[in-house]
């Protein structure tokens, strides 16, 4: 059966592949996204974007609260997304060494490392929650397949 989560992201998707036929721009697409998911999944409190530039974690696009403009090297979920080069769920921040808190009210975590069409991952997409536990692998599955969308890549 098709979880209700599922259902949700079957239709942001639906709505975000069409409102990127209208512009290829990639901080375009990133605001874009934010702002559908920021709206749209539960438990969201912040939900953005950091870049890789120059060998630095640097914010992009983003909706909440005010974020950490740059990220301390090697330090934190971001960077780890980024080193493992995979998806990082985190239920508990507070059990996350390293843990770059820019909201001390954010209790779960989850990042996605951002990949353009060469392969290349250039920074990530982070989405905090103010509740435990609030990302499984679905959202990990979902927000991935969203992510492609932001160079175009088409999904299958
Ligand atoms: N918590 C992140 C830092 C970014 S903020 O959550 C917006 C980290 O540990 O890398």
């Amino acid at each position: 059966m098709t979880s209700k989560k599922t259902s949700r992201y079957t239709r942001i998707y639906a709505q975000l592949e069409k409102l990127m036929e209208k512009c290829s721009d990639t901080l375009a697409r990133m605001a874009t996204v934010n702002a559908i998911l920021y709206n749209k999944v539960e438990g969201v409190s912040w939900v953005g974007f950091y870049l890789l530039k120059e060998g630095q974690l640097i914010v992009g696009p983003y909706q909440g609260p005010l974020a950490c403009q740059v990220l301390e090297k090697g330090k934190g979920v971001c960077w780890a997304g980024i080193n493992w080069q995979k998806t990082i769920i985190v239920p508990d921040v507070h059990d996350f060494p390293g843990h770059v808190a820019c909201d001390s009210r954010s209790q779960s975590e989850i990042v996605i490392p951002l990949q353009n069409r060469e392969g290349e991952i250039t920074g990530v997409m982070d989405i905090d929650s103010r509740l435990k536990d609030n990302f499984d692998v679905i959202d990990g599955q979902e927000l991935e397949k969203i992510c492609r969308l932001i160079y175009g890549q088409v999904n299958d």
